[in-house]
């Protein structure tokens, strides 16, 4: 079981993930204020998030058109990332996602 814990609002909420679906997905499915405005397609930024600098390293580094898009959002730091282009794999199990 991989359990992704996200923060929002002053939340906290722990979620059972699966292995390859996506940050985005998951906080979907379970009604996490989490914006995919591009529906994914890593074009708009609206579903940046923060990565808890324990697993940072964890993730693969972010592909070229995911690091283009951070470095435009003006909130964005060394432990941000696009929910969409995050697979989700066992690494991550505990792994806490800041949205907001
Ligand atoms: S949903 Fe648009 S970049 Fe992720």
């Amino acid at each position: 079981m991989i359990k992704i814990t996200f923060k929002y609002n002053g939340k906290s909420v722990d979620i059972n993930a699966t292995e390859g679906q996506t940050l985005l997905q998951l906080a979907e499915q379970n009604d996490i204020p989490l914006v995919g405005g591009c529906g994914g397609a890593c074009i708009c930024g609206s579903c940046r998030v923060e990565i808890d600098p324990e697993h940072i390293s964890f993730l693969p580094e972010p592909e070229f058109n995911e690091q283009d898009i951070l470095e435009c959002l003006p909130m964005c730091k060394s432990t941000s990332r696009l929910a969409c282009q995050i697979v989700i794999t066992k690494d991550m199990d505990g792994m806490i996602v800041t949205v907001g």
